[in-house]
This record gives structure tokens, C-alpha cells and sequence, in this order.
């Protein structure tokens, strides 16, 4: 019997292989890590662990899937009660690609790490249950804890990244970086300086502001400063610009799928930067219906990917409202990242339905004085109700 396990090479998936084999008979392990932006150290760190635990391991790449999901957040604001989607996004795009190396090795089942408490257990299944895999959660059906699973791992010498002394579990991609467990859960704890990795505090950030240029086509953003580049060294390079002026933190309480609230807290340099520079970019092309309703598409769209429901006849109807908007937002934005803070100051765009000739106060191609007939119409309602409730 062989199993193919979803692997990221921390301390949930690690015992899972274990268990695997003692709870479960099966045989076969087969561990698969997929790069959806991984650093380098990480990436060769679940190589050398699948390696040594595993009876063979898969490393896949899905930089490329990852970034067309990418751009899709981007075209939708993506936006899930202030939290910017990444590791609900990546979720779907992880399961295609550990169903295809289960098809490829005629497993008998699939496997993931993840908890019972989660959004991520919903993710993963619902795309390997749509491929007919036979799904096992180990940490779940077993009601493990973090307590018990690193004393598991200290018993079978498994050299774990997490300790007692600092047992945060972490998930991190192109996107975003997510910091969550431990001390953490309780949300009247500050979190200490040291769960940040990507970002500095606006403290310590630069004193120096910087202003970055950011060209987008038909929604999705092609060139930072005037370079030309591609989506993933794009998103890479902000992250790191960003990161330096203390942009993209967020601490937030958030409700789980399952109706648990949850602490979050959040590293999104990149994503801020993008997403603001997007939805100005939008203000000065869309209409203003288009603008209000959109916000209703983004949100639904949103709670779609937070609950792993990309498969959903809806998604794609969304999307296709979507990319119908995004045919005009092309054009560019200028924004000052300092100390925290990004703010759109410059943005240009040959559709912009912004008209300097009618809205100028120094030019008289709209006669200012047409205004009074619609005046005099605005507000009649409001005026008569209020006359009556005199009366009442
Ligand atoms: N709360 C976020 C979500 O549901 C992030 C979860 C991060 N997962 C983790 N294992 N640290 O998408």
C-alpha cells in the first residue's frame, strides 16, 4: 500500500510519515514538496528530510501556477476580512500538483498534516476528493497535539525545526507569510519583535522614503521602476522593497471556515503594495458602478478561496466578470513606502474616464451653470419628508 503525503518538512507533515507507516500499514511513503516560492533553504531542507524519512520524495515546482493564481488575487483585491489570501490560494494550486504524482505512482491514497481545526484540511481535500483519492489526515483522525507530536518526534530522533520554546507554526509563500500557534493564540499577546522575517517594524525602518513606479496591463502588474520583469522576481523584489520600509503587517482576528475565531498574524510586503497600487488604478478606469459592484464580486470571490472553493461554477463566473473589467486597467502608479505606510501619489492611464477638461475649475467646457436645474431636483424627496414630519 503507498501513500503520497503532502510535504513541507516541519514538524506536522515530519511525524505524519512516521505515523503513516506504525498507525496506518502502510508501506510506501512518498513525499512531495511543492515550490510555490519556498526560500532556497527551505526547499533543500524538505528535499533532505523527504530524502532521509521518506522512501522517496518529489520535488515540484508550481512557480508558475502559483503566479497566474497570483494574478488573479491581484485582479480581484483579494481581500478575506483584511487578510490577503496566500496560503488559501496556494492550497489548490499545492493538491493539483500532489494528485498528479499520486497518478503517476498509482497511490492508493493521498495525504496531508494538517489539523482538525483549520481551513486548510477543506482546501486540500476538496481537490483530491474531486480526483477520486482516498484522503488520510493523521493529525486529525488521531487528535494530536503540537505537545504530544514533538515529544513523538524527539522519541523516534526525527530532528524537528519547531521546539517548545518557540512552537509557531508557520506557512509561507510568494504572497504571504503566516505566524500563527502558540503564545500567539491568545489575542491580548503582543506578538514579540521576532516572528517577523520579511518585514521590519516601521521603527527600524528605513528614514528614507522611497517612491516606486508600477506598470500594469490589463490588471496585472508587468514592470516595477520602468524594468520590465516577470510576476514572480516582480512579487519577489517588492517583498523585499517593502519589506525594508516595514509595509504588509497584519494582526487580525479571523474567522475559520468551521466558524472557529482565529488570531492571525500576517507578512504581505509585496501583496499591500501591489493591491493598493491596483484598486487606485482601477478608481481612475472603472466606472462608478462598476467600482460598486465589483466590491460585491470581490467579496463573495474572496470567501470562495478562503474556503477552498475554487472548483465552485461560481469561481469561474466571477472570474469572468473580473478579467471584463480588467481589459482597461492598464497604465501606471507611482507609491511612497515610508515607515509602514504606502500611499498612491502619481497614477496615469490611456482609459481613464477622468476628463481634466470637465472637472477643471479653470476651463469652461461644461457650463458650471447647467448644475442648477440638477440641484433643484436633488434631494426633493428628503425636503418634502421632512415638511411632512413637521406636521406629524
Ligand atoms: N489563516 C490562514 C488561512 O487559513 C493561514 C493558515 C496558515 N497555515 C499554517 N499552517 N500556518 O489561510
Amino acid at each position: 500500500m503507498k501513500v503520497v503525503l503532502a510535504y513541507s518538512g516541519g514538524l506536522d507533515t515530519t511525524v505524519c510519515i512516521f505515523l503513516l507507516k506504525e498507525k496506518y500499514g502502510f508501506d510506501e511513503v512518498v513525499t512531495v514538496t511543492v515550490d510555490i516560492g519556498l526560500p532556497e533553504n527551505e526547499l533543500r531542507r524538505a528535499e533532505e528530510r523527504g530524502n532521509k524519512y521518506a522512501d522517496k520524495h518529489y520535488t515540484v515546482s508550481a512557480r508558475k501556477e502559483f503566479v497566474e493564481a497570483i494574478y488573479r488575487l491581484i485582479k480581484a483585491n483579494a481581500d478575506y476580512e483584511g487578510y490577503v489570501l496566500g496560503t488559501a490560494m496556494a492550497r489548490p494550486v499545492i493538491a493539483e500538483k500532489i494528485v498528479e504524482i499520486a497518478k503517476k505512482e498509482n497511490a492508493n491514497a493521498v495525504a496531508h498534516g494538517c489539523t482538525g481545526k483549520g481551513n486548510d484540511q477543506l482546501r486540500f481535500e476538496n481537490i483530491f476528493r474531486q480526483h477520486g483519492f482516498k484522503v488520510v489526515a493523521p493529525i486529525r483522525d488521531l487528535n494530536l497535539t503540537r505537545e504530544w507530536e514533538i515529544d513523538y518526534a524527539k522519541k523516534h530522533g526525527i530532528e524537528v525545526p519547531t521546539s517548545k520554546e518557540k512552537p509557531f507554526s508557520v506557512d509561507e509563500n510568494l504572497w504571504s507569510r503566516s505566524i500563527e500557534g502558540g503564545k500567539l493564540e491568545n489575542p491580548s499577546f503582543i506578538p514579540p519583535e521576532e516572528i517577523y522575517e520579511w518585514t521590519k517594524s516601521p521603527k527600524l525602518a528605513l528614514d528614507e522614503q522611497e517612491i516606486v513606479k508600477i506598470d500594469f496591463e490589463n490588471g496585472i502588474p508587468v514592470a516595477l521602476n520602468d524594468q520590465k520583469l516577470d510576476g514572480f522576481e516582480l512579487i519577489k523584489l517588492l517583498n523585499e522593497i517593502g519589506g525594508k520600509h516595514g509595509v504588509g503587517r497584519t494582526d487580525m482576528i479571523e474567522d475559520r471556515v468551521l466558524g472557529l475565531k482565529a488570531r492571525e498574524n500576517y507578512e504581505h510586503p509585496g501583496a499591500t503594495i501591489l493591491i493598493t497600487a491596483h484598486r487606485d488604478l482601477e478608481k481612475l478606469v472603472l466606472s462608478r458602478r462598476e467600482l460598486k459592484f465589483k466590491k460585491i464580486v470581490e467579496e463573495e470571490w474572496a470567501e470562495l478561496v478562503y474556503y477552498g472553493l475554487t472548483n465552485d461554477p461560481l469561481f469561474e463566473a466571477l472570474n469572468a466578470f473580473i478579467d471584463k473589467t480588467q481589459e482597461r486597467v492598464t497604465g501606471w502608479v507611482k507609491l511612497r513606502l515610508y515607515k509602514g505606510s504606502v500611499i498612491p501619489i502619481a497614477r496615469h492611464s490611456q482609459f481613464a474616464l477622468y476628463s481634466e477638461e470637465l472637472v477643471s475649475f479653470d476651463t469652461m467646457a461644461l457650463d458650471q451653470r447647467l448644475a442648477e436645474g440638477f440641484s433643484a431636483f436633488h434631494g426633493l424627496q428628503g425636503r418634502i419628508y421632512q415638511h411632512l414630519r413637521r406636521k406629524i
